[in-house]
């Protein structure tokens, strides 16, 4: 609360409550003791001029009138005839002189100048200081018909005990006031400082980037107006906050892709180099060897040319492989897509392979669950998956040399497994195995000729034909599959 508002607003308040009390205070104590002898007076002339309207002679008349203004007036009224023999007076002029016995005391009120001035038919008003209790009266004489003279007499001291009861009243009820004041001050300045607070506390979160809290708008008040535009503001800036975080997620997984493809890049490129370092150096010797005459004999001389179309064939094949897959990766490749036959394609593929199995010895059989199955993709780059298949399970057969393709009729897909006796894959590098250039084993990979591009074609169009295929090993084989979706 320190320095708050909330305080400003309750010393404000206090101050002006302190201000107001003694200021009332100070007028009061200044200036009601005349105002009281101005009223007095003014009193006084106003019952006398009644009771000179009423005054016929006969002071019985107006005996109760009389009566009633002396309780008013808190005095006394003297009435004398002509001959200044008192005709009405209260009891407290009997104690002075005696009723009826022409009463010189009431007339000493009076000083002479004013007896004269009366006697000659004006009112007048007087002070008289009484001589032993030294008590201060005023004293109006007015003139009545027939010479008759009204003296109303109002002691002043009754004028200053009411003053100083009054301004004993004041201060209660300005330290009264005060205490009201000060309590009001203090539930003023927390009712109009609690929405405040409670805006500071939601701008505050918002700071922190917690849009969460609101502010809760109870009416149209200006505070409550500000409480809108900051829910707004904390709305707008939230749904930018958000956009702007997710521009900047966008942005880094685009750099994050092209850091990856600039890595692969430049993977290629080495790869290639390296896939063709090998080749190329060797066609050089050789070619050099030829040139120079190193060897005489014709069986040599073709043994290096042997060594060289051998080789020049691995680039071609390297080269080939490489385009079909740059072709199938560009996105926008499209597959002819027609149904037929898969045990005849098989077959047809299994034929071109026969005189290297019947060569190598291995043993090929093929299972048809159903040999009229149709399947439903494009024939050419099947094949291509089968020969690479068939291809990969020649290379890596081993001495069983046992080489099983099954055709299985599923409900909505035909599935192709190409199994081989040899080695297990190990299970690390199962998804290797289908990137471009990935071999397990180098130096075996070049005997066969192998570019390590194979199953990366296969992966290609097998994506493309958004077909499921995969690799696992059982007992001593290995098993390559895939699935291709059934003709109906
Ligand atoms: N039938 C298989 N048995 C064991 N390993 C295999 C088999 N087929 C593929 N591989 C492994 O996967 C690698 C990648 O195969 P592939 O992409 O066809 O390249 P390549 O045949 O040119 O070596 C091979 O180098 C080999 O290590
Ligand atoms: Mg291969």
């Amino acid at each position: 609360m320190k320095n708050s508002i909330g305080i400003k607003l309750f010393i404000g308040i206090t101050l002006f409550s302190i201000i107001i009390v003694s200021f009332s205070w100070v007028l009061n104590t200044k200036f009601l003791e005349d105002y009281y002898f101005k009223k007095k007076q003014e009193n006084l002339f106003k019952y006398a001029e009644a009771i000179q309207t009423m005054y016929s002679n006969n002071v019985n008349d107006i005996d109760f009138t009389l009566k009633s203004i002396e309780d008013s007036i808190g005095g006394n009224i003297t009435i004398l005839n002509e001959n200044g023999i008192e005709i009405y007076g209260s009891m407290f002029m009997s104690h002075r002189g005696g009723k009826g016995k022409g009463n010189p005391k009431a007339m000493s009120l009076l000083t002479k100048k004013g007896l004269n001035k009366v006697l000659s038919g004006e009112t007048i008003l007087e002070y008289y200081i009484h001589p032993r209790f030294n008590t201060m009266s005023l004293v109006l004489a007015a003139p009545l018909i027939n010479g008759n003279i009204l003296i109303m007499e109002s002691p002043v001291s009754s004028i200053k005990e009411s003053v100083e009861v009054a301004k004993d009243f004041h201060i209660y009820i300005g330290i009264i006031s005060l205490l009201a004041g000060t309590f009001l001050a203090f539930i003023f300045s927390k009712i109009f400082t609690k929405p405040i607070i409670e805006l500071n506390k939601v701008a505050k979160s918002m700071a922190k980037l917690d849009f969460s809290k609101k502010y809760r708008v109870k009416n149209d008040d200006e505070i409550n107006q500000l409480g809108k535009t900051i829910n707004y503001l904390s709305d707008k800036l939230d749904t930018s906050i958000s956009e702007l975080n997710r521009a900047n997620k966008r942005l880094m997984d685009d750099i994050e892709k092209e850091r990856e493809l600039e890595k692969s890049r430049k993977e290629f490129v080495s790869n290639v180099s390296h896939e063709l370092k090998t080749p190329i150096s060797l066609i050089q010797g050789y070619a050099e060897g030829l040139r120079d005459s190193v060897i005489e004999d014709e069986e040599s001389k073709n043994f290096y040319c042997d060594v060289i179309i051998d080789e020049a064939k691995k680039m071609d094949k390297l080269v080939k492989d490489l385009l079909n897959l740059s072709q199938l990766e560009a996105g926008y490749y499209q597959l002819q897509k027609e149904s037929f036959n898969i045990y005849k394609l098989s077959q047809k593929i299994i034929d071109k392979y026969l005189p290297i199995l019947k060569e190598r010895n291995i043993t090929l059989q093929i299972n048809c669950d159903n040999k009229k199955l149709k399947v439903y993709a494009d024939i050419i780059r099947i094949e291509q998956v089968i020969v690479n298949l068939i291809n990969n399970a020649i290379n890596h057969v081993d001495d069983k040399k046992t080489i099983k393709i099954n055709i299985r009729d599923y409900i909505e897909k035909v599935k192709i497994e190409i199994i081989n006796t040899g080695k297990a894959i190990p299970e690390e590098e199962m998804d290797k195995i289908w990137d471009s250039f990935y071999k397990i084993d180098k130096s075996r990979a070049r005997k066969y000729g192998g570019t390590g591009l194979g199953l990366s074609i296969v992966k290609s169009i097998l994506n493309l034909h958004n077909n499921s295929f995969g690799v696992s090993n059982i007992d001593d084989e290995v098993m390559f599959w895939f699935e291709m979706d059934k003709w109906v």
